[in-house]
């Protein structure tokens, strides 16, 4: 992890840099409901982006990371712009972000580290974006002008994506990885922006998360031309958004052609599943909100078609096995990682079941963690 003696070998001698962290995201259900403007309903995890951050007494951001290779540059007093090396284009994204909103931006020395397996789906690039916002308001001085905040600074950090990484993300990941709160899922309405915090501080329940470690990309295509087909789905049925549909209208609309009426079918059944599962939690019944993440993960795979044969088969695996209550795929899709929702005290047998019947399957390992819902982005140093 980045510390002091660490981030002097990266940048010289001299003032003890600050430290800031930002953690990855799971989400329980509500899974590409966030560009529909419908309802999220994610936690923070224990793994996390850490940046150590230094001021500098000129206008220039060098940024590194432990990682990765190369070094990323930006001057506060010019239009930044995307370049080498790729992944430094996240945080050159934020910076030009605050350089625009006419936040009191300093130059900066920033060392990234993470604990987030990239492409997994668990929002490091969220991470990344969120941290990069915190460290640079360290270094900036805090307090001393405009500095975006809560939904206003996640809108920052999703268009750095959108602009600097030609990602088409939603608001989902910058809102939970900055508003999380530990011991608690967060409902989010994505067309208010309002979020409503739900606890899920049970210490009889873990989320197990699985991951694939097959490597997804958003920008590959798969993602836009879902969110595609919503936006023309929409347009058929007379709504702004798949939000404002219903199922009825749905099945009913004669000019949908097949697959626009299957995505909207999934999108207007998960906005529901998630208000539903929002309840449930906040009653305790984690049997009802394994049901509705089953019933997610069946209509992510046959109706929005973003499952793949790695995730089904950890989903099959964990159904009906003692101790859980659902499982689903979370995230984009396409790999990436798959969570369990479990009793506590069958964690280790159920993680072990799933671990060696992927194993079997596909012939290498599944790495799994257990997690709890952990507190969004913070200064920690
Ligand atoms: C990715 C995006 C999110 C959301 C999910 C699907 O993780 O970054 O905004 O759309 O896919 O729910």
């Amino acid at each position: 992890m980045v510390n002091e003696s660490r981030f002097h070998c990266y940048f010289g001698p001299g003032e003890a840099p600050r430290v800031v962290r930002a953690p990855g995201r799971v989400n329980l259900i509500g899974e590409h409901t966030d560009y529909n403007d419908g309802f999220v309903l994610p936690i923070a995890i224990d793994r996390q982006m850490r940046a150590c951050v230094r001021p500098r007494a000129d206008r220039l951001v060098r940024v590194r990371s432990i990682g990765a290779d190369g070094e990323g540059r930006a001057d506060l007093d010019a239009p930044v712009e995307p370049g080498e090396p790729r992944w430094a284009n996240y945080v050159l994204g934020v910076i030009e972000g605050l350089r625009r909103a006419g936040a009191p931006l300093r130059g900066a020395d920033l060392l990234l580290d993470s604990t987030i397996p990239t492409g997994g789906g668990l929002s490091s690039s969220a991470a990344l974006t969120v941290a990069t916002a915190l460290a640079m308001r360290l270094a900036g001085g805090e307090g001393r002008g405009p500095w975006p905040e809560g939904m206003a600074l996640a809108r920052l950090c999703q268009h750095a994506e959108h602009a600097f990484a030609g990602t088409p993300c939603g608001i989902m990941d910058p809102s939970i990885v900055l508003l999380a709160r530990a011991g608690a899922a967060m409902l989010l309405d994505c067309r208010t922006g309002e979020p409503r915090h739900v606890p899920l501080a049970d210490p009889g329940v873990v989320v197990l998360v699985c991951d694939t470690q097959v490597r997804h990309e958003l920008n590959d295509g798969g993602y836009a031309a879902r969110r595609a087909q919503c936006e023309s789905a929409a347009a058929k049925l007379g709504v702004a958004a798949l939000r404002d549909a219903g199922a009825r209208q749905v099945e009913a609309c004669g000019s949908l052609t097949d697959v626009e009426r299957r995505r909207a079918r999934h999108v207007v059944g998960e906005i529901a599943r998630t208000v539903e599962a929002a309840a449930a939690l906040q009653r305790g019944d984690y049997a009802a909100f394994g049901r509705l993440m089953d019933a997610s993960h069946a209509s992510l795979r046959d109706d929005y078609e973003v499952s793949c044969g790695e995730l089904d088969a950890i989903v099959e695996a964990a159904a009906g096995r003692e101790g859980v209550y659902g499982a689903r795929m979370t995230g984009g899709g396409f790999g990436g990682c798959a969570i369990i929702l479990a009793r506590r005290d069958a964690a280790d047998a159920v993680a072990d079941a799933v671990a060696s019947h992927y194993q079997a399957a596909y012939g290498r390992r599944c790495p799994i963690f257990a997690t709890r819902p952990a507190a969004g982005a913070s200064v920690v140093g």
